[in-house]
């Protein structure tokens, strides 16, 4: 029997694992997950947090919390653009190998140990989960913008708790005075956030199936608006804007590169559709870099075309910055249809991100280190039901009462430490398993995995405090939950899993 915290999941288990003929229904193509990809990745961060990673950002009292990348963005953006295309290498060769739901959970279990693959499936909690009630928050504001004018939606029934109590706005104070109030707390809640992430629980509750054919109609609206964006952008360039190119230097390209890192968070969530994926070695790398190759281009003309269009600036000033610069060149008509185009595409992401955590949990569940009810598969349409159901519970919730702010930097940090064992775990596991197939081999690994993680940690580096303390105390709760449950119920630990691990010595350290 294994015992240490530091055993290694056999991969041998982990595929049996993927092979249960009880388990996920294996129906998505390479086409489905390139999809999928960019459903997850073009969003909040590309409609929402490019405003302040351009013009930066200040605190209630007006302490600068990061200085922005001017028309210099363009440069953050490759520079995450290399940095995930590093990540994603390994990412594929992992996913191709492993193609497990847990994804970078079930990787660094499989390299680097139970106790690393416990903390890793808990920081992704900060990717999925909490990145989701960003999105969804952000939505939300949308879906106002959307009917601005035309509906005057009840300030307390479309701002959350803490989006209303940190504003800095003295009007906000008044509206919170005028809330309905039980037992002296105001009521301030976000329905439309906490809405939007029922609807999407409802929609994946249906399969995955269903759920990438809704996918693929959101990504085709949102490629379109961008395209419209670009064209109509393009034409109102004033090459005066461009001056100063880069008006905080490198510190600005590289704080402007930790915010809209947001942008690029998703491509890996397709490895979580590992056991649903026909022909995975294949069409798991092809999901992934292709999927990150189209929105890097895509950002890259956007951040041009943007910071063309209006002074930089001005860009933070916008919950809606592309929506901004098109009014601002008398662009009403184009604005309007930009502004539905981001509501579609923030559902896509909703989606992709709703449909990765439960696979999540469900893969920590199996493998007993979450309890056994969050591994139930419907029988009808073969999803983790249960998982998919406290997933969409504990997001939407958060939405109703949380703020849009307080959990981007969250998500960057968590996500990029993930990224980050993701890069080391493929170097150890060319040497703890050299001879096991990898239908995908990053090139030049040593290389492309130390640089890979560097670069994570460099962007992680232009994080302010807060999020670095926030981290910090998330992991402390992850490992305290671990002693208390993961570390007795454990099935690799206990020997008791769905294969015999003794069948697996070399592997069992
Ligand atoms: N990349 C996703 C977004 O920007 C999370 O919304």
């Amino acid at each position: 029997m294994a015992t240490s915290i530091w055993a290694r999941k056999p991969i041998a288990a982990l595929l049996a694992d993927g092979d249960n003929p009880d388990g996920l229904k294996r129906s998505l193509g390479a086409a489905d997950l390139v999809m999928l990809a960019i459903g997850a990745v073009i969003g909040a961060g590309i409609f929402g947090s490019i405003g302040s990673a351009a013009a930066g950002q200040v605190d209630a009292a007006g302490h600068v919390i990061r200085v922005g990348a001017g028309p210099a963005l363009v440069i953050s953006f490759i520079l995450l653009g290399a940095c995930c295309a590093l990540a994603g290498l390994c990412y594929a060769e992992l996913a191709s190998m492993i193609p497990q739901a847990g994804s970078a959970y079930a990787y660094s279990y499989a390299t680097l140990g139970e106790i690393v693959g416990w903390i890793i499936g808990w920081d992704l909690i900060l990717e999925y989960a909490v990145g989701n009630v960003a999105v969804a928050i952000s939505w939300g504001d949308y879906f106002k913008s959307l009917f601005a004018g035309w509906v005057d939606f009840p300030f307390w029934l479309t701002n959350g708790y803490r989006t209303a109590l940190l504003s800095s706005d003295p009007k906000i104070h008044g509206m919170i005075e005028q809330a309905p109030h039980v037992l002296g707390i105001p009521i301030l809640v976000n329905v439309p956030a906490f809405a939007i992430v029922m609807f999407i629980t409802w929609l994946l509750l249906r399969g995955a199936r269903e759920s990438a054919r809704a996918n693929n109609i959101m990504v085709a609206v949102k490629l379109v608006v961008l395209a419209l964006f670009l064209v109509a952008g393009a034409m109102h360039i004033d090459k005066a804007n461009y001056h100063p190119f880069a008006p905080n230097g490198f510190k600005g390209i590289h704080q402007g590169a930790a915010i809209v890192f947001f942008a690029y968070i998703g491509f890996d969530a397709i490895s979580t559709a590992a056991e649903e994926t026909k022909n995975p070695q294949r069409n798991l790398p092809i999901g992934i870099l292709g999927g990150l190759a189209i929105c890097t281009i895509i950002y890259i003309l956007v951040g041009y075309v943007l910071t063309g269009m209006v002074p930089y600036s001005e860009l933070g000033r916008a919950a809606d910055p592309l929506a901004y610069a098109l009014n601002r060149t008398g662009l009403q008509a184009i604005a309007k249809i930009v502004a539905l185009g981001a509501v579609f595409s923030m559902a896509a992401v909703l989606l992709v991100f709703q449909y990765g955590q439960p696979r999540i949990f469900f893969a920590m569940a199996r493998d007993g280190l979450l309890p056994k009810w969050a591994a139930r598969v419907s029988g009808k349409h073969h999803v983790p039901h249960v998982a998919t159901l406290f997933t969409g519970i504990f997001v939407a919730l958060w939405s109703l009462v949380g703020d849009a702010g307080e959990t981007y930097d969250l998500t960057n940090i968590g996500t990029l430490f993930a990224f980050m064992l993701v890069c080391i775990g493929v170097i150890v596991l060319r040497y703890t398993d050299p001879d096991r197939k990898r239908p995908f081999r990053v090139p030049f690994v040593h290389f492309v995995g130390i640089a890979g993680a560097a670069l994570c940690a460099f962007v992680m580096k232009g994080l302010p405090q807060q999020a670095w303390e926030r981290f910090g105390i998330w992991l402390a709760i992850g490992l305290v939950l671990y002693f208390v449950y993961g570390y007795k119920n454990s099935t690799l630990r206990k020997g008791t899993g769905s294969v015999n691990m003794l069948d697996y010595p070399p592997e069992q350290h």
